[in-house]
This record gives C-alpha cells, sequence and structure tokens, in this order.
C-alpha cells in the first residue's frame, strides 16, 4: 500500500510517501525559519507558512518517491494534538487531495505519530516497551502494551524537555529553536561546571518537571549582571544538558523496571540530542535491556511517521472520512490509557 502522510501540527511543513508500512520512498520537511526573531513559534505566521509551502511540499515528496499522485492510495495527516491554525492548513489539504484521488484519509495523533519513528526503525522490536516521548511540546514516558495500545506512565508536570532547552535558550540570547544550538555549543563546556536542580528524583516517581533548571539558570545570569559567551557559554549549556539528560535517563530506566519491560526506546525532537542517545544506549545495555533509537530525521517531525500510523490504521479498515477535524488537545490521552 502506497500512503501519504502529511504533518503541519507546529513549525515543519512535511509530506513522506511510504510503501507498505516499512519503505520510506520519501520524506521532505520544510522547516519555518520565521520564527527564529520572536524566540518562539508565532501561530499565526505559522499556519500562513504551511498555506505557502504545502503544495511544494507534498510535490516534491511525490517527485523524491518517483510517483504520480494518483499512485496513492490512502493519506495520512496529523490531526491533533497541535496548534489548530496549523492543523487545520494540513487537515482540509489532505481530506481535498483524498477526495480527487478518491482514496481513504485518517488522522493521526502527533504523538503516535513520534512513537511509529521506533516501529519504522525496527518493526521487529520486543513489546512491551516504554518509550520516552521528549520533543518542544511534549515529554512523557509510554508504554507501549502493542502498537495502537498505549499507557502513559510518566509525565512533565510543567515544560516539556524540549521547551525548557528552548526558553533557556532564549534566555542567554540564542535563536529558536535552541536544542540543537545548544548540543552544538556545549560541545567542550565541562558538564559538572554547574550543579544545576534535577527535580522530582524521588523513587516510585515518574512525572518529571524541567520549570526549576529554567529558574536557576535565570538566577545564574542575573548573578552574573551579563550574557555568559565562549568558555563561560559552553559550560552552562553543557551543564544544562547533562541535568536534562540526567533526568530523561534515569526516568526511562526506573519506568522500565517498574513496569517490567524489556525494551526502552526514544522518539520526538529532543531524542535527535547526542549525549541523550549516547547515554540512553549506554545505560540501557548496562541494565540488560534492549534500546531502539531512530535515526534523528525520524525524531524531529516528519511525514513518514505520520505515515506509518496511517499504514497500521488504514490497513484495520479504519477511513476517517471528510467529518475528519483538527482538534488543538488530546482527549484520549487524559485517562492515561488509550488506543488509536
Ligand atoms: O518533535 P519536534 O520536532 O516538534 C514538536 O513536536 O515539538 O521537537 C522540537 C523540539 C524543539 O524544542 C527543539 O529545540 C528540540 O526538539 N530539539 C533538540 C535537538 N533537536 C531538536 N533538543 C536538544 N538537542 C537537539 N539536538
Ligand atoms: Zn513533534
Amino acid at each position: 500500500m502506497l500512503i501519504l502522510g502529511i504533518e503541519t501540527s507546529c513549525d515543519e511543513t512535511a509530506a513522506a510517501v511510504l510503501k507498505d508500512g516499512r519503505h520510506i520512498l520519501s520524506n521532505v520537511v520544510a522547516s519555518q525559519t520565521i520564527h527564529e526573531r520572536y524566540g518562539g513559534v508565532v501561530p499565526e505566521h505559522a499556519s500562513r507558512a504551511h498555506m505557502t509551502a504545502i503544495v511544494p511540499v507534498v510535490r516534491k515528496a511525490l517527485g523524491d518517491a518517483g510517483t504520480r499522485e494518483d499512485a496513492i492510495e490512502g493519506i495520512a495527516v496529523t490531526n491533533r494534538p497541535g496548534l489548530v491554525g496549523c492543523l487545520l492548513v494540513g487537515v482540509s489539504f489532505g481530506k481535498a487531495l483524498a477526495y480527487a484521488l478518491s482514496v481513504p484519509i485518517v488522522g493521526v495523533d502527533h504523538i503516535e505519530g513520534h512513537l511509529f519513528a521506533v516501529r519504522l526503525t525496527d518493526p521487529e522490536m520486543r513489546l512491551p516497551a516504554v518509550c520516552l516521548v521528549v520533543s518542544g511540546g511534549h515529554t512523557e514516558l509510554v508504554r507501549i502494551e502493542a502498537w495502537g495500545r498505549y499507557e502513559t506512565v510518566g509525565r512533565t508536570r510543567d515544560d516539556a524537555a524540549g521547551e525548557a532547552f528552548d526558553k533557556i535558550g532564549k534566555l542567554l540570547g540564542l535563536p529558536y529553536p535552541a536544542g540543537p544550538v545548544i548540543e552544538r555549543t556545549a560541545r567542550g563546556g565541562d558538564p559538572a561546571a554547574f550543579s544545576f536542580p534535577r527535580a522530582m528524583m524521588e523513587p516510585g516517581q515518574f512525572d518529571m518537571s524541567f520549570s526549576g533548571l529554567k529558574t536557576a539558570v535565570r538566577y545564574k545570569v542575573e548573578e552574573r549582571g551579563d550574557l555568559p559567551e565562549g568558555a563561560a557559554l559552553s559550560d552552562i549549556l553543557a551543564s544544562v544538558q547533562a541535568a536534562i539528560v540526567d533526568v530523561l535517563v534515569e526516568k526511562t530506566l526506573r519506568a522500565a523496571e517498574a513496569h517490567g519491560v524489556a525494551t526502552v526506546c526514544v522518539a520526538g525532537g529532543v531524542a535527535a540530542n547526542g549525549p541523550l542517545r549516547s547515554r540512553l544506549a549506554e545505560e540501557a545495555a548496562g541494565a540488560g535491556l534492549s534500546v531502539v533509537i531512530p535515526p534523528k530525521e525520524l525524531c524531529t517531525d516528519n511525514g513518514a511517521v505520520i505515515a506509518a500510523v496511517g499504514d497500521f490504521l488504514l490497513s484495520k479498515g479504519r477511513n476517517d472520512g471528510f467529518a475528519l477535524s483538527a482538534s488543538a488537545s488530546r482527549e484520549e490521552a487524559r485517562a492515561g490509557r488509550y488506543s488509536s
């Protein structure tokens, strides 16, 4: 089955063509740069930029895959959660295309999309597993019982880890999104230069909190009286990164142990972070767990993972049809247990 996946929930316009649920024929991502100067995503700018980008991005995805649109057998589009004006661009475009091609369309949960990066990476991985989903909007520990059946076993009580990277970056004068810039600038810095807080580390606790870290960095900057540069900046950033990575890795391993799973995995934009990837791989191996870490391009927002969920849902016979709408929130996840 040839599926077109579309993702427009935040500041990436993305489209991909996936064959038989596994083979990525194309994966095109257009990242909006307009938000750099504002230090965060401006929703109105984002939806307008999606409108400009959606047609060329989908055309390129079809072209890169060497396929024509009439070969597409189903469409998958992120319809929740996210910025509603942004989601609506993808959903409206997807519905129009589904109508024109007379093919089914399914709405995909963005977080389930991130989870499917793991399935695309290792379709035979052993379940149940605990997955750390860590992005700009979400930080959750999800127990994957089976594909389509999930339970949230821990989550941030305040900022998402990516949001913490971005807000701390803004505080230090770095452009948005700051996560990748922090990783680069932290290289060569001393991760032990500052002992920033690691919150909520009590045993049996799988929730997380990152807002105290942001406050601690703000106090450090105020104490100095100016923005750090050079080696001082590298030291602060290496220490911030170490604090975030420590919490994420520790919580993931503890949740795996408490929930009796043999596999851990990671997904979402922050999973592109090198130190997080290497620490998780090392510590999971040390604890005798198998670990799945998707390639970086499948961790950040993209259409291939959305198409992968779409293939899964469409092959079960689901078709949301033209009643499909977009939603900023994610009702299903509220109760903790959910399924696609
Ligand atoms: O999953 P994603 O592309 O979009 C959301 O669903 O939020 O994640 C974007 C987030 C941003 O907060 C960005 O700063 C962070 O992922 N990020 C990183 C890295 N690459 C992206 N954070 C730390 N290190 C990175 N290398
Ligand atoms: Zn995302």
